[in-house]
């Protein structure tokens, strides 16, 4: 946002104007019940027509500019050989300074070949933290994760700026114990998505590249989230305060070998992308690419996508733009508070996060609290969530539930998608839902796929509490939506 002042309260205000709009539909509370039953109680099986505000994620609904409409409509239709790749190539030539680039169908088709190429039997690939499919990509490989982000960054409440930080000293323990010939690479993902898009410090990046470089160990940014966490690099660390964006990501990218990302995230597009500094690398990658994806210059998505993705990754050098989504964020986070509602703070990237072991502690996290607030709230206002807790993860090999760190409600705001007056509905109707929060009841799965369960996974309420819930909402806003 442009330093406008205001002279009475400051709101955030949007640089952008809207020309195409989607028309949106908020249901009876009878419908949605309706809805969520057939559902299954997993926000991922609802249909999009029943849901009033789609919160779920800002993955491949972020509204594109005019720019990048323009850009599709000169891209160069080929199998092999676009010129619209090879207009992509030299946007990430300048702009992460690296000498090579792959595109790959989106953000996991990437961490697929990352992890087909990289990841042995029995490695282990440090992180400071997993991301759902990173994880699972690099246990489908024979390899494991193990997460080294600082402590602070699993405590909901915090007034850390880089919660997303890595341990710098548990890496180094880590490295003194086990030494780095198992190490196939170490992954920084900016801003972490899990822990409620809090980002990573230039600085933090920077040591970490002191300490791979020193043990001969690849470095890899997962940079699916790294426009919010440009916004926070230029805001909160006094390293960036006088940078203009482009030197920021020019110093990100000189920390590492392999910058890869979800396009349908970082540059508001489709697809995703592998930037690489080596040769070697490249090749390795780029032989798999027409296996999985696609020839090398279409990657598996369609070329109009690429055109773009190159405008996004410009555009992601705008402080305007890349800092929509974080006021925004920080204002509905703020709103939320007021309402005494317990959020993770301070504000991250992505969307707004419940802290739902704080919400609804009345709910074990054997019964899924964060899915309990999740299903409550689609009831209460037609907003779709992401459980970001004990159900987005799988069991362990032995079958066992493994409890979350944190149990979050995610609440995304696709770029430029909401109003502030929808915020306030959304802000509206969580603050009902915590007033009534003891009437939520836990969830237990009917039907649970052994694999990324959060998608198709089927649950059921352990109790009646859905109908107690409906029957206070209409004592509270009678006949109306
Ligand atoms: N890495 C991060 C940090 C992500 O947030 C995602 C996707 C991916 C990788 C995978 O990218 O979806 O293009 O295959 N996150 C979405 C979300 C799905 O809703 O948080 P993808």
């Amino acid at each position: 946002m442009a330093n406008i002042r205001f002279y009475h309260d400051a709101v955030p205000l949007e640089m952008h104007k809207a020309k195409i709009v989607q028309h949106i539909h908020l249901l009876p509370i009878e419908k949605r019940v309706e809805a969520n039953r057939k559902a299954g109680n997993n926000a991922h099986l609802l249909r999009n027509e029943d849901v009033f505000l789609d919160m779920l994620t800002d993955s491949g609904v972020n509204a594109m500019s005019d720019q990048q409409l323009a850009a599709m409509m000169v891209a160069d239709d080929a199998y092999a050989g676009s010129a619209s790749y090879f207009r992509l190539e030299e946007k990430v030539r300048e702009i992460f300074e690296m000498a090579y680039f792959l595109p790959a169908h989106q953000g996991r088709a990437c961490e697929h070949l990352l992890s087909k190429v990289f990841v042995k039997p029995g490695m282990t690939v440090p992180m400071n933290y997993h991301f759902t499919t990173t994880k699972s990509h690099i246990e489908l490989a024979g390899g494991q994760v193990k997460e080294l982000v600082i402590e602070e960054g699993i405590k909901p409440e915090s007034t850390c700026a880089f919660k997303g930080n890595m341990d710098i000293q548990k890496l180094q323990d880590l490295l003194q114990r086990t030494g780095s010939q198992n190490i196939p690479f170490v992954r920084i993902e900016s801003g972490t998505n899990l822990i409620g898009g809090q980002p990573v410090s230039l600085e933090n990046m920077r040591q970490v590249s002191q300490i791979c470089k020193d043990n001969n160990i690849k470095l890899v940014l997962d940079a699916s989230l790294l426009a919010d966490n440009l916004y926070f690099m230029k805001v909160r660390e006094p390293l960036c305060l006088d940078m203009p964006i482009k030197d920021i990501i020019r110093e990100v990218g000189k920390c590492f070998d392999i910058v890869y990302f979800s396009a349908r995230k970082l540059t508001c597009s489709r697809g995703g992308g592998i930037c690489l500094r080596s040769r070697e690398d490249y090749q390795l990658i780029r032989d798999l690419i027409p296996l999985y994806e696609g020839f090398p210059t279409y990657g598996g998505i369609s070329v109009r996508e690429i055109e773009a993705m190159a405008v996004g990754l410009e555009e992601t050098l705008d402080l305007d733009i890349i800092s929509q989504g974080p006021i925004f964020i920080e204002e509905m986070t703020k709103l939320l508070m007021e309402q005494q509602v317990p959020m993770v703070t301070p504000a991250g990237g992505l969307g707004v996060h419940i802290d739902c072991a704080r919400f609804a502690p009345h709910i074990p996290q054997k019964e899924y609290p964060a899915g309990a607030v999740a299903c409550a709230l689609y009831l209460a206002g037609g907003i779709r969530g992401t459980e970001r807790g004990t159900l987005s993860q799988d069991r362990t090999q032995s079958g066992e539930e493994e409890p979350a760190d944190m149990e979050l409600l995610r609440l995304a705001l696709p770029r430029r998608v909401f109003t502030l007056s929808q915020v306030k509905y959304a802000v509206d109707r969580i603050g009902w839902l915590y007033e009534n929060r003891e009437l939520i009841g836990g969830l237990r799965f009917v039907d649970e796929p052994s694999v990324l369960r959060f998608f198709f996974g089927r649950l059921e309420s352990v109790d009646a509490w859905q109908p107690r819930l409906v029957e206070k909402f209409r004592k509270d806003f009678g006949d109306s939506l």
